[in-house]
Formats: C-alpha cells, sequence, structure tokens
C-alpha cells in the first residue's frame, strides 16, 4: 500500500526560496507589474448576457467592443482596477478547451477565465528571457500591433489559465488596434448606488488539484514578480487556501487546493470536488466592497443569490461572501469588506466558512 500524498508547506517553501533566487539570477525580478486585465472566454451566444450579468454585479463599467482575428472583445474597465475582458470566438480552435471538461463544466466546453496579463514594460526582454528558461509561449514572438506588444504562455497544466504580458505603445488600457473591427454593441449599466461601493478586483482565487498545489504556485512565480505570502489550512474540509502577492497593495494571487488528493465525491471535500466537477480553473473573483452589509442586501433585492450570508466582522477585520456561480461564466462573485486596522489578508474562521459554502455548487 503506498503513503497518501499530503501537502506540507516546509517542500512547497524551498521550492519557493529556489524560484526566487532563479527569478533574481535571471533579472526577472522588478520586470513584470500588476495585472492589467483578466481575460474571461465564454460561448459566443452567451457572450452578452455574460457582460450585462457583470455590469450588474460589480462596479465596472462598459468601455468598448471589437473583433480582431476572429475574436469578439468587449472592454469592462474601473478606475483602479484590472480590466475584464469578455471574449469570445467566432472561429479557430479553442487551447483552453481540454481544461474546461468535467461533469458540470461540460455545459459550457468553452467557458472559463484563460488568461491573466500583467503589465511588462520591456516585454520582449522578458520574454527572451523566459524563453531561456523554458517558458513555452502560445505565439513565437510577441504580437505587435499599433497599440500594443502582447504574448501569453500556453495553459498551465496545473491550473488551465494563462499568463499573459502586455506592453503599452500608446494609452494604457487602448485594446482597440490597427487591424481591429468596432462592434456597435450598447449595454446599460444600472445607476443602482451599491454598485459605487464595490470597487477594484482584490484577488481570483484558482482552484488546483492537492499533488499539483505546489507545481501550481511555483509556475506562477516563475512567470511573474509575485512571491508566496502564506496559506491556511482548513483540516475538516480537506482545504487549503495558498495566497501570492506582489506588494501589500495589489491584486492578490490565491490557489485553493485540497490538502490530500480526491478519493471521491463523499469525502473529497468542496474544493476536490470543485474540481471533479468543473476542472482546475478560476473558481471566483473577489471585489473589494465598501458599506458591504448595504450592498450585500441591494444585491440581494436585485435578485443575486449567494452561497452564504455575510461572514466575519469588523472586530475580526474583515467582511465577506460568495454569490452562486454565474450561469453564462460559472465565476462566482465574492465581495471583501476590509476594516481599517486590519493588517491580515485573510481570517482562518472566514476561510473555513467560504470555503464550507462552496460544498454547494
Ligand atoms: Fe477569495
Amino acid at each position: 500500500m503506498t503513503d497518501t500524498f499530503r501537502n506540507n508547506d516546509s517542500k512547497l517553501k524551498a521550492e519557493v526560496r529556489r524560484v526566487m533566487d532563479s527569478r533574481a539570477a535571471s533579472g526577472l525580478e522588478g520586470m513584470i507589474g500588476g495585472l492589467e486585465a483578466i481575460v474571461i472566454n465564454v460561448q459566443p451566444e452567451r457572450q452578452k448576457s455574460a457582460v450585462q450579468q457583470l455590469l450588474e454585479t460589480t462596479g465596472h463599467g462598459y468601455r468598448t467592443a471589437f473583433e480582431r482575428g476572429g475574436v469578439r472583445t468587449c472592454v469592462l474597465g474601473l478606475e483602479g482596477s484590472a480590466d475584464i475582458l469578455v471574449t469570445a470566438r467566432q472561429e479557430g480552435d479553442n487551447p483552453f478547451r481540454p481544461f474546461n471538461t468535467g461533469p458540470k463544466g461540460d455545459a459550457l466546453p468553452d467557458t472559463r477565465l484563460e488568461t491573466l496579463v500583467f503589465k511588462c514594460p520591456e516585454l520582449e526582454k522578458v520574454v527572451e528571457i523566459q524563453k531561456g528558461r523554458g517558458v513555452r509561449f502560445m505565439t513565437d514572438q510577441p504580437v505587435r500591433t499599433d497599440a500594443w506588444l502582447f504574448i501569453q504562455t500556453e495553459p498551465s497544466p496545473y491550473t488551465g489559465n494563462s499568463v499573459g504580458y502586455i506592453q503599452w505603445l500608446g494609452d494604457e488600457g487602448q485594446y482597440v488596434c490597427e487591424g481591429a473591427s468596432g462592434l456597435s454593441w450598447t449595454f446599460d449599466k444600472p445607476d443602482w448606488p451599491h454598485l459605487a461601493d464595490i470597487r477594484e478586483l482584490d484577488h481570483a482565487a484558482t482552484r488546483v488539484r492537492a499533488e499539483e498545489r505546489d507545481k501550481a504556485i511555483i509556475e506562477f512565480m516563475e512567470l511573474t514578480n509575485y512571491h508566496f505570502d502564506f496559506a491556511i489550512y482548513v483540516e475538516a474540509l480537506n482545504s487549503i487556501t495558498n495566497v501570492a502577492r506582489l506588494t501589500h497593495d495589489d491584486y492578490a494571487m490565491v490557489f485553493t487546493s485540497g490538502i490530500e488528493p480526491f478519493r471521491s465525491v463523499e469525502e473529497s471535500g468542496p474544493t476536490e470536488l470543485f474540481i471533479h466537477n468543473y476542472n482546475t480553473r478560476v473558481h471566483h473573483l473577489a471585489f473589494r466592497t465598501e458599506n458591504i452589509v448595504e450592498t450585500f442586501e441591494a444585491l440581494g433585492r436585485h435578485g443575486m443569490k449567494f452561497l452564504v450570508e455575510l461572514v466575519g466582522s469588523p472586530e475580526e477585520g474583515l467582511r465577506q461572501t460568495f454569490t452562486e456561480g454565474f450561469e453564462d461564466t460559472f465565476i462566482v462573485n465574492e465581495y471583501i469588506h476590509r476594516y481599517g486596522g486590519f493588517d491580515g489578508f485573510f481570517t482562518k474562521s472566514n476561510v473555513t466558512m467560504l470555503t464550507k459554502a462552496t460544498e454547494r455548487q
């Protein structure tokens, strides 16, 4: 009989030290900045409703829509936040499709958060260094337009996510370039006051298999300037929440995995069960939220369904909740309020209650 695989942080931390050293030696430190955009791909017939849903549940506003190279892109933005690009392929292969399968994921075979795009002011230099370290990109060379340079990695075998690098050549956030054709799509951003309290993208959480937790985190560190910060183990739910950060103020990257691998639907806990149903993917997008009690109530009045009530309290420093997964994207929204003076990032009790709530997915 073989021993059951079980995560522990001492192995991970040794790998973290190695990659931090190797990153520094390669000259990559300081070369890759913060998150500029996330790319959520959806089924073409659901693209407009996916955008409308985001407009009604976040502070982001509609900027523009265009088609380029067989892909239709809608741009949603908010000052101080990463942009949200909602895309749909009109033609061509989808390299992410193998990562979307599962008993529940199969319903929307092209739908997932595909790419996290980071700012890279010296993109060509970074790509040369990364190629020398064995990183595989989807194109041999960066794509150059009049507005930007862009390249992205092949989907990760551990997460199904791709990391993109963008260098703006003109105005920042100017995605529309020569050769793109504008789409005359319009959307109504509701003028509900509570939407103004939903602010920037705070973190996204990717669910990864227990046995690939270390590899997923190390790979992300190899591709960015993020460092591993801490992990919270919830033994009773077979779940670890791992946090990687760039700086104290930047978007954070969260990885959630089992402590031990999936065994069965009944006994593996909500984290490994989600992967069984939907494959490895971004599970939720967390938006920093002011006046969270009022915002939570107002969202409910407008029809939002939640997996859990607000968890946490001002005394603990943190209040959070999860919505149900959206029907056009599978993605859950988290709303998170950090009270003044709270210097931690998460609390174990909130992580436990939020993880428990995802049993219902
Ligand atoms: Fe979260």
